[in-house]
């Protein structure tokens, strides 16, 4: 089954306005439609309406949002729901980052509430598992992931459009990268239990994503895994010449 790789780029709270708006600018001109390929960038909230009102057409580059409230409208004092979301051109939401996780106490029902908040306005959430460093020393790994997942996908409708990120939390932001066969392992476990869960159909369209100190010099091996169908990217993804080598590696994937 062929997937179409996606390569999504999450700046998490970063860059300041004017490195921002140049780094859009120098990846969104570099993104021509590729087939095989797709390109999202997934800024700070406030950038979304930069690149809404932008005008420029960035047919080879998507956005999305990294995060979204589990209401859609209302007086809720400080959130921003799926529907503005849609209305500001995103197209992906990330659901349960594991900062999400840990630094805003986000449990798995949360997160089971923003996929399906995500899907009822149009958005394709990205959902992101992953265990602690503690967890796979401990042996707890698979049982995380399934959880994980299983909560996540609940109430998400059969047949919905959706991304699987693993994220394994110690290699996030640490230089750590799992390696391709750690990386694999973890992927053919949870294409597994989207057979089991999802069903056979729903679990070949579906792409999972490695996630964790993803580099133009470690992408091409991870996405040459038939089970990775593309890479979620923070650190490297603030600089377009390492970004786009990432993506340029994507490229050469299914060349
Ligand atoms: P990293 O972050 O590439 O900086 O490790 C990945 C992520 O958190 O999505």
């Amino acid at each position: 089954m062929d997937r179409t790789l996606l390569v999504a780029g999450n700046w998490k709270l970063n860059p300041p306005r004017a490195a921002g708006e140049s780094l859009w600018r120098e990846v969104a001109r570099a993104c021509a439609p590729t087939p095989g390929v797709e390109t999202l960038i997934i800024p700070p909230l406030p950038y979304l309406g930069l690149f809404a009102a932008s005008g420029a057409p960035t047919p080879g580059c998507a956005w999305g949002a990294q995060d979204l409230a589990t209401q859609e409208w209302g007086a809720f004092t400080g959130a921003v729901g799926g529907p503005l979301l849609r209305e500001f051109g995103a197209t992906y939401a990330l659901v349960g980052h594991s900062e999400r996780r840990q630094v805003f106490a986000e449990t798995d029902a949360i997160c089971e509430k923003k996929v399906l908040a995500a899907h009822t306005a149009g958005l394709i959430p990205i959902l992101c598992v992953g265990e602690t460093e503690a967890e796979r020393d401990g042996n707890e790994m698979f049982e995380v992931l399934d959880r994980q997942l299983s909560v996540g996908l609940e109430s998400l409708p059969a047949g919905a459009k959706f991304v699987v990120a693993y994220e394994p939390v110690w290699a996030i932001g640490t230089g750590r990268t799992a390696t391709p066969a750690q990386a694999a392992e973890a992927h053919r476990f949870l294409r597994r239990r989207l057979v089991e869960r999802r069903g056979q159909q729903e679990a070949a369209v579906t792409r999972i994503l490695y996630g964790g100190s993803v580099k133009p010099d470690n992408a091409a091996a991870l996405l040459a895994d038939v089970d990775i169908d593309g890479a979620l990217i923070g650190g490297a993804s603030l600089d377009a010449a390492s970004f786009l080598a990432i993506r340029d590696a994507a490229r050469a994937s299914v060349a």
